[in-house]
C-alpha cells in the first residue's frame, strides 16, 4: 500500500515536473508565457500619448530652441551626420535594411536601403533622399518614443512626435508595448517582402542561419550562414545550394553606391548588438508597465516571477544562440563599443 501511494505520488510529481519544464521551455521562448497581447498604454496610468518624453531627444530639441545647440544641414545628408555627432551615436554602428519596412518605404530598395545608427538609448534611421529622418528613443519613463525630422535647412529645426508609427511599433512584434524591431524575410528584387518567410523576430536567441533577411551584412562569420545580402528569389535558391554564398562581405560595392551613406558598412557585430538591445528595451518597457499597473491596481507588485526571471535570463544570454566560428566586423563598431563600457577601478 505504500509503496503503491510513493509510485503514485512519484508519477504525479514527475507529471508536476514536467509540465513546470515544459512551461518553463515555453515561457523562457515566450518571454511573457506567450501573452502578447497589447498593453493598455493609452490608460490613464501609462498614459503614453499625453506624458512629455524625457530622453535624449527631448533634452536636444530644448538646447536647440534656446539656441545652445544647432544642428548643421548637408546637401545629400541633410541633417543626419549632425545629428550623430550631437547625440553621439557612432558613425560605425551604420547597419542597411533594404527590405520595405518603414512609414517611407516607398524610398527603400536594395539600391537605396535604409541606414540604422544607435547607441545604448537612440536609433536613428536614415534613408538617401527621404524627406524624413526617422528616430526612436528609448525613453526611461515611456518605453520606445517615435520623431521624424524633417529634411529641409531651417533655423531650429524640430522633432516631431508622432504615434503613426506605432502602427507597426506596437504590437505582438514588440511585446505589446511601443517598441523597436528587427524582423528577418525574403524579398523580392525590390526589397518587397515575402511575408510568409519571415522569422518575425530577431534576437540573440535566433540562430544565425535565420538573421539578416533584408539586410546587408558586411563582416566575417566563417562557415555560419545567414540570410544577408540576398536580394531576390534567385539569390535565395542559389544560398541554398551555396551556403555561404553572398557570406562574409568585406564591401558593399556590387549592391550600393556607398558615397551616399555616412560610412561603408553594414557591420555584423553591430547587427548582433542591435538584436540584443532592441528586445531588451522591449522587456525593460513591458516590465515596467506591467509593474506600474499593477502597483496603481494593488500597491504592490505581484504576480511578476516568472517574467521576471524570463527577463534576467534574457539580461544574462542564457539562451543566446550559439556561434560556431569567430564573427568580426568591418567598421570600427566592436572597438569603440568595448571601449565605452563601465569600467572597475582595476580597468576590467
Ligand atoms: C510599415 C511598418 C513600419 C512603420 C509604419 C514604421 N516602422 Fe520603423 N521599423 C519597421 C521595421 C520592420 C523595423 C526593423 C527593420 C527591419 O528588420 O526591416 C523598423 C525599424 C525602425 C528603427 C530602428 C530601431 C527600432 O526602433 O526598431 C527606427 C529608428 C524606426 N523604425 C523608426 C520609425 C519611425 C520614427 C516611424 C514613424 C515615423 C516608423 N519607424 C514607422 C517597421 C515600421
Amino acid at each position: 500500500m505504500r509503496l503503491w501511494r510513493n509510485s503514485k505520488n512519484t508519477r504525479k510529481a514527475t507529471a508536476v515536473a514536467l509540465t513546470l519544464l515544459l512551461a518553463g521551455v515555453a515561457a523562457a521562448r515566450a518571454d511573457f508565457q506567450g501573452s502578447t497581447h497589447l498593453m493598455p498604454f493609452d490608460d490613464e496610468t501609462i498614459n503614453y500619448n499625453k506624458k512629455e518624453p524625457s530622453g535624449a531627444i527631448a533634452k536636444l530639441q530644448e538646447r536647440i530652441n534656446q539656441g545652445k545647440v544647432s544642428l548643421k544641414y548637408e546637401p545629400g545628408f541633410g541633417y543626419v551626420r549632425s545629428l550623430l555627432d550631437e547625440l553621439k551615436v557612432p558613425k560605425s554602428s551604420q547597419m542597411l535594411v533594404f527590405s520595405k519596412t518603414s512609414l517611407q518605404r516607398e524610398r527603400i530598395s536594395p539600391r537605396n536601403p535604409r541606414a540604422i545608427f544607435f547607441n545604448d538609448d537612440i536609433y536613428i534611421g536614415f534613408i538617401p533622399g527621404a524627406p524624413l529622418v526617422e528616430i526612436s528613443v528609448a525613453d526611461p519613463k515611456l518605453g520606445a518614443v517615435f520623431y521624424t525630422l524633417e529634411q529641409t535647412k531651417k533655423d531650429k529645426p524640430r522633432f516631431v512626435r508622432t504615434d503613426q508609427c506605432l502602427e507597426c511599433h506596437a504590437s505582438a512584434k514588440s511585446m505589446g508595448v511601443p517598441g523597436h524591431l528587427v524582423r528577418s524575410f525574403a524579398t523580392d528584387e525590390t526589397g518587397m517582402v515575402d511575408v510568409n518567410s519571415g522569422t518575425s523576430l530577431v534576437d540573440h536567441r535566433t540562430p544565425l542561419a535565420e538573421r539578416w533577411g533584408g539586410w546587408y551584412v558586411t563582416g566575417k562569420h566563417g562557415n555560419q550562414t545567414h540570410r544577408g545580402n540576398l536580394v531576390g528569389k534567385e539569390a535565395f535558391e542559389r544560398q541554398e545550394k551555396e551556403p555561404n554564398y553572398m557570406g562574409n562581405l568585406e564591401n558593399l560595392d556590387p549592391f550600393i553606391q556607398t558615397s551616399d551613406y555616412v560610412a561603408p558598412h553594414s557591420d555584423i557585430v553591430a547587427l548582433m548588438v542591435l538584436e540584443h538591445q532592441t528586445h531588451m528595451h522591449n522587456f525593460i518597457t513591458r516590465l515596467n508597465y506591467e509593474a506600474t499597473i499593477r502597483i496603481a491596481e494593488y500597491g504592490a507588485v505581484k504576480y511578476l516571477n516568472s517574467p521576471t526571471e524570463s527577463f534576467l535570463k534574457y539580461l544574462l544570454f542564457v539562451e543566446e544562440a550559439p556561434l560556431t566560428a569567430p564573427v568580426s566586423g568591418t567598421s570600427s563598431f566592436a572597438k569603440e563599443f568595448a571601449a565605452k563600457g563601465p569600467k572597475d577601478k582595476k580597468g576590467r
